[in-house]
């Protein structure tokens, strides 16, 4: 497995980098006439990159040739402030053009299994396939403190090696339901980018990173992309225990 860690000085120099990066890949795509699949991460640390994109590259890239797609989205309606789709559309996608049909929400306000199975449908159409795998240019994910990532948390890890595209979820903590991408798709994509910010998260950062024995009850320790690319994009705070 290929990986790399970027460390930028500052939340924002990691956005605007990674923002960067991205116009790069869709601009690549579009030179070659290819769509570019992404999947978007949910939480609190993409808003900034959010805002950086929708206020700073809202016409630095050709969107029409992006797909963006959601690796996990909480059960709630999309006027919610838990809605993932919802954050990225206020503070991104709404100041870019782009087709609508280019845009492929999970629908939190539909039944779980029922949407699970859609947006699998969904995913498959849009997307080019790689070992009987949906392939995603570009996953991003987040880290959670307890080691989890998209929505596969520490005591639901089968969603890491499940034959579906996508699993319904719960939250350990609120039991909120959740839709995600599973760990067998995520390994199949082009590139996987972890965006981390955060001196809480520097600690379960190192145990991954370093692959320390507890880091095995993590399940982003289980992120091991087939023959994608693995980037860490961390802020100093998140990278201080390297
Ligand atoms: C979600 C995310 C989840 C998130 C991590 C980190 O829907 O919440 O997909 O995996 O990325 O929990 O969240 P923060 O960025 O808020 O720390």
């Amino acid at each position: 497995m290929n990986s790399s860690v970027k460390i930028f000085r500052s939340p924002y120099e990691l956005a605007e980098k990674f923002a960067e990066e991205l116009v790069r890949r869709i601009t690549d795509s579009a030179e070659k006439n290819e769509p570019f699949t992404v999947a978007l991460s949910g939480g609190s640390t993409p808003e900034l990159l959010f805002s950086v994109l929708g206020d700073h590259f809202s016409k630095s890239a050709p969107w029409e040739y992006a797909h963006f797609f959601w690796g996990d989205e909480r059960c709630v309606p999309v006027t919610s402030q838990d809605s993932n789709y919802g954050t990225a559309k206020r503070k991104f996608l709404d100041k870019i053009i782009i087709p609508e049909v280019n845009i492929h929400r999970i629908h939190g306000e539909d039944d779980p299994e029922k949407e699970a199975y859609r947006y699998a449908e969904e995913i498959a159409y849009f997307t080019a396939g790689k070992n009987g795998l949906p392939l995603f240019d570009m996953i991003i994910l987040g880290l959670g403190e307890d080691g989890h990532t998209a929505s596969v948390f520490p005591d639901q890890k089968e969603l890491l090696y499940s034959d579906n595209v996508c699993g319904v979820a719960f939250h350990p903590v609120t039991f909120q339901k959740r839709i995600t991408l599973t760990g067998r798709v995520i390994n199949n994509a082009g590139s996987v980018i972890f965006l981390i910010t955060g001196k809480k998260k520097a600690d379960i950062i190192e145990k991954i990173i370093n692959k320390r024995p507890e880091a095995v009850g993590f399940p982003s320790y289980y992120i091991v992309p087939e023959h994608g690319m693995l980037y860490w994009y961390i802020d100093e705070e998140a990278a201080m225990l390297l």
